[in-house]
């Protein structure tokens, strides 16, 4: 099967190399309908992988004075690549996010079906629009929630955490990659489609992570623990604090390891990388 992941960057790249996708950059030109038309013609993937995105750098802040770049990668691209690949008949696969909610949803998490309620934050509105416009086409759409990887990248979360020298004290949904790359495997099998929250199961803090990298990685290493009211003074976007419910990926038989345990073994994996 061929497939083609758009967007170089931390997850395209991660998900072209787990399964021997071609990765294309900046080289196609995905705002050019007829030009993006001509590359499929060409190329006949059978799977097209939207990696494509606007996070913000150093973080999401970057997307509030940045509206117009961010709403070109998030929306507009997302939305020609899915229009192309329906018209060829192409399997599509987006990368979403699970970062448009805030709270716990009284314990049970967010499902697939949950309106969005996450306000006051422009990368987040993006999201959930394109989320919106892709639904009419045939494609898979995965959330992906604060991901977490076993090998360092400026983009895992261990990494990002490493450099904070205060960190929330908030319970989260979270992705970790390793486990993420094999749910993907089996829904692309299965060729499914529709919007998929692609957390692992239970929840963790970014605190408890950053205790977790002292204990197996650096002892030395010093935070202060804070709470989600103290950040929400600290940032300009609001930023998501959630619990995404997993049962529709369960109920495809596909049940990931628990978050805390899943984090261990990625930072079990990261500190090979650091000796
Ligand atoms: N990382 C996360 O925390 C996270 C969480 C949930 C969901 N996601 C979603 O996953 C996707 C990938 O995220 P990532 O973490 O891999 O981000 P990333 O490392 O920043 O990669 C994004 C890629 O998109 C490319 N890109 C951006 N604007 C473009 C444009 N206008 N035309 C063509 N290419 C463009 C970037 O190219 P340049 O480097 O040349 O700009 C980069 O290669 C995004 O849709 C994001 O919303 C990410």
């Amino acid at each position: 099967m061929k497939g083609i992941v758009f967007g170089a960057g931390f997850l395209g790249t991660r998900i072209a190399n787990e399964f021997g996708y071609e990765l294309v950059g900046r080289e196609v030109n995905v705002l050019n309908s007829d030009f993006l038309s001509d590359f499929l013609d060409k190329e006949k993937p059978d799977i097209v992988v939207n990696a494509i995105g606007k996070t913000g750098r150093p973080n999401i802040d970057w997307c509030e004075s940045h509206k117009e770049e961010t709403f070109e990668a998030n929306v507009t691209i997302a939305e020609n690549l899915a229009a192309s690949c329906s018209k060829k008949g192409i399997y599509f696969v987006h990368l979403g996010s699970g970062c448009i909610y805030r709270g716990n949803n009284n314990g049970k998490g967010y499902s697939e079906e949950d309106e969005p309620n996450l306000q006051g934050q422009f990368y987040a509105k993006t999201k959930i629009l394109a989320e919106k416009r892709l639904k009419k086409f045939p494609c898979l759409q995965i959330r992906i929630r604060m991901p977490i990887d076993d090998r360092p990248h400026e983009r895992n979360l261990i990494d990002k955490l490493v450099k904070y020298s205060k960190v929330l004290d908030a319970q989260n949904s979270m992705t970790t990659v390793p486990h993420m790359l094999s749910a993907l495997e089996v829904l692309v099998e299965r060729k499914k489609t529709g919007v998929y929250n692609l957390t692992n199961p239970s929840t963790i803090s970014p605190a408890e992570i950053m205790q977790m990298y002292k204990e197996i990685i650096e002892p030395s290493h010093e935070f202060e623990a804070i709470s989600l009211e103290k950040l929400d003074k600290e940032t300009e976007a609001k930023r998501s604090n959630c619990m995404l419910n997993t049962a529709k990926l369960e109920s495809e038989g596909i049940g990931l390891p628990e978050i805390p345990q899943s984090v261990e073994e990625c930072l079990l994996g990261y500190m090979i990388y650091q000796k």
